[in-house]
């Protein structure tokens, strides 16, 4: 019986705990209501009477060795606990965690809508894969008019009458044909051009269009609802100059341009020297756009207009290459943390 004694001495002597549950195990073992110790106390009644004596103080010593070595142990771990304390350095700078954060052209467009909804335009939107009634025909650009030049884009071999659509003004097409005027809408959105990719040009940009028919409107209103855009979008102090132009779907057409945002109108190299720059197109619905779309053109009239997103955020954030809205390089993304 004394082997036992011994070894179990042995094993609580050199007993190591890590963790809660090994304390667990050992205090199972020999502290808890049926550990070994007491199994050795139930013994008691086969040792020989003349050593009776002598086991139970045997057994007793192992019973208080155990419950010594458990107070140790429960020691030891919260002295563990608190060397990990001690490793913990509060001065050390935080690692920061990585948010991302609005795309600037998604800002743009955001702000954008907000300045329009105040002045009670709606959001409308469409599909990117068009058909031809809903990019040029309704749009009065004739079948093999040369007017469709200035817009190439992706056609599908097999189905010429569909195409990934080159402007967003088949959203104002589709409202037209769904709704009656009173109708002040903006059409975000991406459209496509068959074009080259440079610093200034792209395959795949965005645009926002806007469409306000009525009785009544008349360039006097396109030309002041502008302003007041470019005075929102820039600053008070922006200029607005309007170009005469050309577009299939209105008449009379005028590009819109605004006094440059670097020189302030001085001239310099982003302006190339005149003050101004250009931010899109705009002009009075034609009347065939109108009755094409079952609108009496002699009781309404309209004014429409459109903007590259791209244009306007290079120029409110003065980014000089288009290519970097697509790149998507953090160090680039980064910078508009704050929008
Ligand atoms: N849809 C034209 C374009 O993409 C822009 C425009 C819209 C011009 C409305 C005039 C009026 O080029």
């Amino acid at each position: 019986m004394s082997n036992k004694i011994n070894e179990l001495s042995e094993e609580i002597r050199s007993y190591q705990v890590t963790n809660d549950d090994q304390l667990e195990q050992f205090r199972l073992k020999f502290i808890g209501r049926k550990n070994v110790i007491a199994d050795l106390f139930a013994e008691m009644k086969n040792i020989p009477n003349d050593q009776k004596k002598a086991f139970g103080q045997e057994v007793n010593t192992l019973k208080n060795i155990a419950q010594e070595k458990f107070q140790e142990l429960i020691e030891s771990l919260k002295s563990g606990g608190e060397e990990e304390a001690a490793d913990l350095d509060l001065t050390l700078p935080p690692s920061v965690d990585q948010f991302g954060s609005i795309h600037p052209l998604t800002a743009t467009r955001q702000r954008f809508i907000q300045i329009f909804e105040r002045i009670g335009f709606n959001v409308s939107s469409g599909p990117e894969i068009e058909d031809d009634w809903h990019n040029f025909t309704a749009l009065n650009f004739p079948p093999n008019h040369p007017a469709r030049e200035m817009q190439d884009t992706f056609f599908i071999e097999k189905n010429p009458d569909i195409a990934l659509r080159t402007h967003t003004s088949s959203v104002q097409i589709r409202v037209l044909e769904n709704e009656k005027p009173p109708i002040r809408t903006l059409s975000p959105g991406r459209v496509y051009r068959n074009e080259a990719i440079s610093a200034r040009a792209h395959c795949i940009f965005h645009q926002m269009e806007g469409l306000y028919v009525d009785e009544g409107v008349s360039f006097a209103d396109l030309k002041q609802t502008l302003y007041h855009f470019v005075k929102e979008m820039f600053n008070e102090g922006t200029k607005i100059r309007f170009r005469p132009s050309y577009f299939p779907f209105t008449e009379p057409s005028a590009e819109i341009d605004i006094s440059c945002q670097i020189c302030g109108g001085k001239g310099c190299n982003i302006c190339k020297g005149t003050g101004w720059v250009e931010i899109g197109g705009s002009g009075m619905v034609d009347p065939n756009v109108l009755e094409n779309c079952g609108i009496d053109s002699k009781k309404y009239s309209g004014f429409a207009f459109g903007m590259g997103i791209e244009r306007i955020a290079m120029l409110k954030y003065q980014i000089k290459d288009l290519r970097l809205f697509t790149e998507n390089d953090i160090r680039f993304l980064k910078q508009f943390n704050a929008l």
